[in-house]
């Protein structure tokens, strides 16, 4: 077994466990799973992702293709993957299954877990999408730090830490939300690319 299986064995075991009474689907992160380029963080999964176990597929996964083809990058480059792993959904009014955002409990409980996932994997560095993944590292908001790299301390339990250069991106989700971040969130993309082309002034 590779240490990625034990590590996707430990965590479901650990979920399971503490859940016995609702099983639900953890959806992993998927790509190069040594030193890639860069691992991308998403928030959760969305209904298409835990329908088919893959991390940015469906909506989410058109928003990744523009992600990519802007940055010059491509899908088996870089390592994907979501702060929390089950997709947090809740029953609309109308009696629909929909999602909401991670609670703080779901995202305490997850984050351990993603640190773990960072030292296993050991990306040259992170691009975070939205706040619940800048904040499973930083104690700030998006709009003070999009578009420019930190130093963000991984700190997985029971291993050394280590500090990684960290990109934070608007969630791709909200720019459709909101039209006014469009050219913010195309410059700092640009601003990301232009890193990749000198790495030196990765952080
Ligand atoms: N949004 C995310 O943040 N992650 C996914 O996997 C899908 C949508």
């Amino acid at each position: 077994m590779t240490p990625m299986e034990s590590f996707r064995r430990e965590c479901a075991a650990f979920f399971d466990h503490l859940f016995p009474d609702e099983p639900r689907r953890l959806v992993f992160g998927e790509g190069p799973e040594e030193n890639p380029v860069l691992m991308l963080i998403g928030e959760a999964p969305g209904e298409q992702e835990a329908l088919q176990g893959r991390p940015f597929v469906g909506k989410a996964g058109k928003n990744l293709d523009a992600f990519l083809e802007a940055v010059g990058l491509k899908r088996h480059d870089i390592y994907i993957s979501n702060v929390v792993k089950v997709r947090p959904c809740k029953i609309s009014p109308a009696g629909r299954v929909v999602n909401r955002p991670p609670t703080r409990e779901e995202k305490a409980l997850f984050t351990p877990w993603l640190m773990k996932e960072i030292a296993l994997v050991r990306p040259r560095a992170i691009v975070t999408l939205g706040n619940v993944a800048l904040q499973a590292f930083l104690t700030d908001v998006i709009g003070n730090r999009h578009g420019r790299w930190s130093r963000a301390d991984i700190q997985p339990p029971e291993m050394e830490s280590f500090a990684l250069p960290l990109f934070a991106l608007y969630h791709p989700a909200s720019v459709i939300y909101n039209q006014s971040l469009k050219p913010v969130y195309a410059a700092d993309l640009e601003t990301l690319k232009m890193t990749f082309e000198h790495p030196d002034c990765m952080l």
